[in-house]
């Protein structure tokens, strides 16, 4: 595996494999890399001939206070993980080389309709930063497919949408949540938590499938049943920003007659702030 960290290197190498006829697969991320985005690498391995991986922690999509500076670094490690699973290209680059200007006067993208709500309320900006980084790195790279995890579902309505509406040429193609045993969504952020803080915050995807189960068994309302588990959250020491059902083609209130609904839950445990969703239909 190469590492590059200006986009004339990077252009090049992928041009390189381009000329070839090589179909190529990008996985963006902000690194301290585990076993979900080793899934993100592999599932890219099957689709394509070659991966592009970025490790980028964007300061535009931090919010005043949040953890831009203490986001865990962890290069050596993220880039031997990357050997191993095989990926042909690491993309490096620093803040300087994405944001040449500043982050004053960049260039936004906007996403309307499924920015607004759930983390888009509660981290104001948040996804202008991601769909502006993602673009620019998609113009950098310019691959045929990229690959976004489920985990972070709101993430990738926002990305999906960007696509279509800039009429960008790349597939996106989502891969399911990979998870602790106990269930926990794996996150660069579970490292902030104690080993029985872990078997603690399992509980936020317990939630969720109960909240299912109960949705599915037809008796209460959906109001209902957030307001059960966000008590149940509280009451095990989670503060619950949101826990929501909404429709998965909008995120917007689900009527009775939508049938694929997703659930989606945001809550702080400990120090970090932990989000998780399910998604089924009815
Ligand atoms: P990051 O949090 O590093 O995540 C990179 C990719 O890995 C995202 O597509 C995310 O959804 C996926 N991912 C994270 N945890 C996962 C899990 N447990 N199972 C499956 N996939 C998982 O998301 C970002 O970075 C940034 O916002 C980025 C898109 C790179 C833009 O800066």
């Amino acid at each position: 595996m190469k590492t590059v960290i200006t986009i004339a290197q990077l252009r090049a190498e992928v041009q390189g494999w381009r000329s070839e006829g090589e179909r190529i697969a990008f996985v963006p991320t902000m690194g301290n890399l585990h076993a979900g985005h080793f899934r993100l690498v592999q599932e890219a391995k099957k689709a394509a001939d070659r991966v592009v991986v970025s490790i980028f922690v964007n300061p535009t999509q931090f919010g005043e206070g949040e953890d831009f500076g203490s986001y865990p670094r962890t290069i050596e490690k993220d880039s031997s993980g990357l050997i191993e699973m095989g990926a042909d290209l690491l993309f490096l680059p620093a803040v300087e080389e994405m944001y040449p200007g500043g982050r004053e006067l960049v260039t936004f993208i906007e996403v309307p309709g499924v920015s607004e709500m759930l983390c888009g309320e509660c981290r104001p900006g948040h996804f202008r930063g991601v769909a502006t980084v993602v673009c620019k790195l998609f113009n950098m790279v310019g691959p045929d497919l990229a690959l976004f995890g489920e985990k972070d579902f709101q993430q990738l309505a926002v990305i999906r949408k960007m696509v279509k509406e800039l009429n960008i040429p790349i597939e996106i193609q989502g891969v399911p949540t990979v998870r602790e045993k106990n269930g926990l969504a794996l996150s660069s952020r579970n490292g902030y938590l104690s080993v029985n803080e872990r078997e603690q915050a399992s509980l936020l995807s317990r939630c969720l499938s109960d909240a299912k189960e109960a949705i599915l068994a037809g008796k209460l309302s959906i109001e209902v049943i957030e307001t059960a588990q966000i008590e149940r959250l509280k009451e095990a020491g989670f503060k619950p920003e949101y826990f929501s059902v909404v429709r998965c083609s909008d995120l917007k209130r689900a009527n009775s007659d939508d049938m694929e609904l997703v659930i989606l839950a945001a809550a702080q445990f400990g120090v970090p702030r932990l989000i998780d969703n399910l998604s089924f239909n009815r």
